[in-house]
C-alpha cells in the first residue's frame, strides 16, 4: 500500500496520558507538580481540550507496579473525565483478559451515549504476570494472549455494529446478541474507536488486521517508520485497511535547549533505581516469550525504561520551535496522532498549548502551501 495524504488536510493529534496513577509519568523521586486524584484530572481534562488536545488516555493498572502504588480503574475513570469535558475523546485502557467483550461493549455503549460518541478503548494484552495472577486468572503466553486480543476486537466491533452478534471462539461466546442502545454512530465513525498497545509481532499482525489506531512506545524517526511499514503491509493484505498510527513520547519544553536538558538529566539521576530495574526485568520476561523476541521494551537501557513507555527516546526535549520540528518530522513519516507525557501536567499542558502547538500548525500550513504529503508506507 502506498497511500499518501495531503499535510495540510489532516493536521496531527495529540492525545495526552491521564496520570491516574500514582507517581506521575516518570519512576523517579525529582519532584513532580502531578497528582493523580480525581479533582486534578478533572482540572486537567478541561485545560487540555481547551490547549489543542482531541483525546486522553486512561492507563489500566490493578495492583502496585513500579512505584504505581495507587490506581484508579480506567473506565469509570475515563467516564468521569468524558462527563467533566465537552470534546475530548477519552480512551479507555482495557485488558481483554479481564473483561467480557459484551460487558466492555455494554459500558462503552452507555459512556458513549452519555458523551455524545466520544468514549473509546486501548486494547492491551498485558505485560503484568503478577496482576492476572492476583486476581486469581490463568496468565495465557504472549502470542496466546494476542490471539485471545484479536478475538475480542472481533467481537467488540460485531457487538457495536451488528443486532445479531454471534459467535464461538477459543475463549468467548455470544448467542444472538442485540446490544440495545448501540454506540452513537456517525459516517466516518461506524462504533467507538479501537486502539491498541503492543509493539511486538503478533501485536503488528493484529493491529493491520483489526484495530483502528497502533500506539507504539517511544522510537526515533527510523523506528516509527518500520513499524508503520510493517503494519500497513498487514493491513493491505487484509482488505487495504486504514490503520493509524498512535506515538508515545515524553515531553520536556523549556524557553532554552540547556534548561530542557537539564531536567532530563535530573530526572534520569533521580530515578528510583529499584523500582525502574523491576519494572524493566518484569517487562523483559513478558517479552522474552514472544517467538522471535521482538516485544516491546526488549532493547529498552535503564535510561529509557525511567519513562515506563520509552518516551525519551522520541527527542521532544528542548525549545518549542525544536519539538514542533520534530513533531512535524514524525508526521512527514505518517505518525497520526502524538501521545503526550510531562512532567507537571497543568503547567506543561498549558505551556503545549501556548508556544509548541501554534507553531505545529503553522509548519503544518507552510507544508500544505507546498503540496508536501505524508507518506504512509515505504
Ligand atoms: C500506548 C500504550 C499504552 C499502554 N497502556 C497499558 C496499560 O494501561 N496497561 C497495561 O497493562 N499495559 C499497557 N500497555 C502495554 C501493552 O498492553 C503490552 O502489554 C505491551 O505493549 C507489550 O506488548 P508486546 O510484547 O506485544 O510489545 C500499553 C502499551 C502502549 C504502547
Amino acid at each position: 500500500m502506498s497511500d499518501e495524504v495531503d499535510v495540510g488536510r489532516e493536521p496531527i493529534r495529540f492525545a495526552y496520558w491521564v496520570p491516574n496513577v500514582s507517581g506521575g509519568l516518570v519512576v523517579s523521586r525529582i519532584e513532580q507538580r502531578t497528582d493523580w486524584s480525581y479533582d486534578y484530572n478533572r482540572r486537567l481534562a478541561v485545560l487540555a481540550e481547551n490547549s489543542g488536545f482531541d483525546y486522553a488516555l486512561s492507563q489500566v493498572r490493578y495492583t502496585a507496579s513500579y512505584g504505581a502504588a495507587y490506581q484508579h480503574e480506567s473506565t469509570s475513570f475515563s467516564l468521569a473525565l468524558l462527563l467533566a469535558t465537552e470534546r475530548l475523546k477519552v480512551i479507555a485502557a482495557i485488558h481483554p483478559g479481564l473483561w467480557h467483550p459484551g460487558v466492555l461493549a455494554k459500558f462503552i455503549a452507555t459512556a458513549d451515549q452519555i458523551s455524545g460518541g466520544r468514549a473509546a478503548v486501548n486494547v492491551v494484552s498485558g505485560w503484568f504476570k503478577d496482576e492476572f495472577t492476583k486476581l486469581g486468572e490463568a496468565w495465557l503466553e504472549h502470542d496466546e494472549r494476542y490471539r485471545r486480543s484479536e478475538e475480542f476486537i472481533r467481537y467488540l466491533r460485531e457487538i457495536w455494529t451488528d443486532d445479531h452478534a454471534e459467535f464461538r471462539g477459543d475463549f468467548y461466546r455470544l448467542h444472538d446478541f442485540d446490544l440495545k442502545p448501540k454506540p452513537v454512530t456517525a459516517l466516518d465513525r461506524p462504533h467507538p474507536e479501537i486502539f491498541q498497545g503492543g509493539n511486538s509481532t503478533a501485536a503488528r499482525a493484529m493491529a493491520g488486521r483489526m484495530s483502528d489506531w497502533y500506539f507504539s512506545n517511544g522510537r526515533d524517526l527510523d523506528g516509527v517508520s518500520e513499524q508503520i511499514a510493517e503494519v500497513n503491509a498487514e493491513a493491505a493484505r487484509h482488505g487495504g485497511r486504514r490503520v493509524r498510527f498512535g506515538l508515545n513520547g515524553f515531553l520536556i519544553a523549556r524557553d532554552t535547549e540547556a534548561e530542557a536538558r537539564e531536567v532530563l538529566r535530573e530526572i534520569i539521576a533521580k530515578a528510583d533505581r529499584e523500582a525502574v530495574e523491576g519494572f524493566g526485568s518484569a517487562v523483559k520476561q513478558a517479552g522474552r516469550s514472544t517467538s522471535d523476541g521482538k516485544g516491546m521494551w526488549q532493547d529498552s537501557e535503564f535510561a529509557d525504561l525511567v519513562q515506563y513507555n520509552d518516551g525519551f527516546r522520541t527527542g521532544l526535549v528542548g525549545t518549542p520551535e525544536q519539538i514542533a520540528e520534530r513533531i512535524v518530522a514524525y508526521r512527514r513519516r505518517g505518525v497520526d496522532l502524538i501521545l503526550l507525557g510531562f512532567l507537571h501536567y497543568l503547567e506543561d499542558v498549558e505551556y503545549f498549548g501556548r508556544r509548541i502547538l501554534p507553531l505545529v500548525r503553522e509548519l503544518e500550513a507552510d507544508a500544505a502551501e507546498r503540496g508536501e504529503l505524508v507518506r504512509r508506507a515505504s
